[in-house]
């Protein structure tokens, strides 16, 4: 069986539904790193580019954004959508950089994956010059809202509770440290940064109903299943899923969803 977790299988689908959501926090999350005109910027787990992108027009033409992550598929797709970005694969505890290379290091999205995040941390902020910043973003959420109960619902409905429960330890085993603030700013200061500090925002990401439950196949429980049911089955469950949140949300839907974004300088 494939690697689940990864991100290969769901690319196209994420570039299309997630994509141009979280444009608006990874530009949020570059504005905080503050990287100087013509300066270089580095994002780790860029996915489709999004904050590479937001990073590269931040810069200037001068400047130099580079986007990294293992998965292929995610990169074939930065490189269609963005074609302009510098895009390589790595993986974030091995950075293919020299040390003090880059003005800001960026992560949108992608430490609560990591398995060792202490080691990416470290290597995040070797390649990071002195003054430099590292700036990363993690979903806040702790309460589910009525959207998440009801996938949550048809989920565990097919495999039930105790394989979500292995399902999240591991394709996100930090989701629950980098959902608080504390826990945040501790690993910041633990791995060497000064000047910590976080920043709560909300988004309101707006979705036709269709596309908000596609979207949800591309999260860990959908990749999951994705991968467990097989294409028939999961194009069943996707069918009864489409059908059971027509039936209770109106169309389209508003997702609101809480983020921190957190910034350490490297002293
Ligand atoms: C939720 S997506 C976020 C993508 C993008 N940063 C964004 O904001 O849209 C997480 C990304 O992190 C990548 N990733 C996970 N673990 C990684 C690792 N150890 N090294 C590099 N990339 C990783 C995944 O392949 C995926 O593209």
């Amino acid at each position: 069986m494939d690697d689940w977790r990864s991100y290969d299988g769901i690319a196209e689908t994420y570039e299309r539904i997630n994509a141009p959501r979280l444009a608006q926090p990874a530009g949020d999350l570059v504005a905080l790193a503050q990287p100087p005109p013509g300066g270089r910027v580095l994002d780790v787990g860029t996915g489709t580019g999004v904050a590479a992108s937001a990073a590269a027009a931040l810069l200037g033409p001068e400047g130099v954004a580079v986007g990294v992550d293992v998965s292929l598929g995610m990169l074939g797709q930065a490189a269609r959508a963005r074609p302009a970005l510098r895009l390589a694969a790595a993986e974030a505890i091995d950075l293919p950089f020299r040390d003090g290379t880059f003005d800001a290091v960026t992560g949108s999205f992608v430490v609560s994956h990591f398995t060792k995040y202490q080691t990416a941390l470290f290597d995040m902020i070797r390649v990071l010059k002195t003054g430099g910043r590292l700036a990363l973003s993690s979903w806040a959420d702790g309460d589910r809202d009525e959207l998440q109960k009801t996938w949550l619902e048809l989920v565990e409905g097919a495999v039930g509770q105790q394989m979500l429960i292995d399902v999240r330890a591991q394709a996100l085993p930090w989701a629950d440290r980098f959902a608080d603030r504390t826990a945040i700013e501790e690993a910041l200061l633990d791995a060497g940064l000064k000047h910590v500090r976080t920043e709560r925002r909300e988004y309101r990401f707006a979705y036709a109903l269709h596309d908000y439950v596609e979207g949800l196949g591309t999260w860990s429980t959908g990749r999951f299943l994705r991968s467990m049911l097989g294409p028939e089955g999961w194009e069943s469950f996707r069918r009864k899923a489409q059908r059971v949140f027509a039936d209770r949300f109106s169309d389209p839907v508003n997702d609101f969803r809480d983020v921190w974004l957190a910034v350490g300088v490297k002293p």
